[in-house]
């Protein structure tokens, strides 16, 4: 079920009434509003026996997940005319520059990666903080995609704003319906995830990935860089994560477990190389902001730079170690934390356990 909604803009004023909502401009004058359908619904913004919201939000990561997935994957493939991208423009992307702030900066990178190995397009991932206050060369045909969950962070819009001036098409990939990037950006991809009330991301995150990975797919099929075969082999592998990650979701207790056993880390570095450092960036984000443990994220090749020299007794280095080709290297970093003093733990795809041999 539905709720109407009506958008209020900048230097508008806005008087509510049992029932009703009136809109005027500074000069007084009411302005004629149009009504727009919000799908999500009052029992979404509640904890529905969850400790807490963010405990909520991540078990719900399976349906956000799947929604979105089923937002854009029909029967022929993928389709984003409802987003109003279509081939012709894909094909013009010359290259793509993603912007962001936080766990959705996280997201691009991950993006970056993979719409690079995919679709050959080069991509560029900025913080959006940053992005604002620099010189910015674009190409007359670059896609600049904002990713925001609640589309309404200061730095991201301006980010859009700053593009659009300059004449480059934006994309955003937002959660909340009719927020300030959502109404100003070009073209927008609405993630599904539903309200996310708490303040950090989870689900939202996870859906912003799908998003990302259906237009690497999708970029890449329309430029000719994968085969069909691969392409229906990706939308497969796509379909089948929400009850990847509901069974991920029933190992709750020993996921917890393996938390308990580590509660009085001080410090904790995450480290992995390519998508899996991506993941380290946001899981030591989570860390800092969820469990107020001091933490870093590091490309696992980057640790003896320098940083190594505070790996001693006590650290917790976390690998990160999903992909089969750079599994050994990043072991051989982990190794190397361990003669220091650290206590290793690894993150690996299901059923790998000789990272338990460490
Ligand atoms: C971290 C977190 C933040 C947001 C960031 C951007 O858990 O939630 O880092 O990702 O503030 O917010 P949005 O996506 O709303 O632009």
């Amino acid at each position: 079920m539905g709720t109407d909604a009506q958008f209020s803009r900048n230097m508008q004023i806005g008087r509510l009434q049992k029932g009703k909502a009136t809109f005027f401009n500074l000069d007084g004058d009411e302005i004629e509003k149009e009504r727009v359908e919000i799908k999500w619904d009052a029992e979404a913004a509640e904890k529905s026996g969850f400790e807490h919201f963010m405990m909520k939000e991540i078990h719900e990561q399976p349906k956000a997940v799947e929604d979105t997935i089923n937002s854009v994957v029909k029967d022929e493939g993928i389709e984003f005319s409802e987003i109003g991208l279509e081939d012709e423009d894909i094909r013009k992307i010359s290259q793509i520059r993603i912007v962001a702030c936080g766990s959705a900066y996280h997201v691009g990178v991950v993006a970056q990666y993979v719409i690079e190995d995919l679709a050959d397009i080069p991509v560029r991932v900025e913080v959006a903080s940053e992005f604002r206050y620099r010189k910015l060369i674009f190409d007359k045909n670059e896609l600049v995609v904002i990713i925001s969950q609640s589309g309404e962070t200061a730095d991201s819009l301006a980010a859009l704003r700053e593009a659009k001036r300059q004449g480059i098409r934006t994309l955003a990939i937002v959660n909340v319906v009719g927020s300030s990037i959502a109404r100003e950006a070009d073209n927008v991809f609405y993630t599904l995830a539903g309200p996310e009330i708490a303040v950090a991301t989870t689900k939202a995150y996870s859906t912003q990935l799908i998003a990302c990975y259906t237009l690497a797919i999708q970029f890449a099929k329309i430029k000719g860089t994968i085969s069909e075969e691969r392409y229906q082999s990706l939308i497969e592998e796509l379909l089948s994560l929400p009850k990847k990650i509901t069974k991920i979701l029933k190992e709750k207790e020993r996921i917890q477990w393996f938390s308990a056993k580590q509660i009085n880390a001080k410090d904790v570095f995450f480290i992995g190389r390519g998508i899996d450092y991506a993941i380290s960036l946001e899981g030591s984000l989570k860390m800092k902001e969820i469990s107020y443990i001091h933490s870093e994220a590091y490309a696992a090749g980057e640790l003896k730079h320098g940083t190594i020299s505070l790996i001693e007794d006590g650290i917790l280095v976390i690998g990160v170690l999903t992909q089969n080709d750079l599994y050994e290297k990043t072991v051989s970093n982990m190794v190397e934390c361990k003669s220091r003093g650290a206590y290793l733990m690894g993150l690996a795809t299901y059923g790998n356990y000789s990272v338990s041999a460490l």
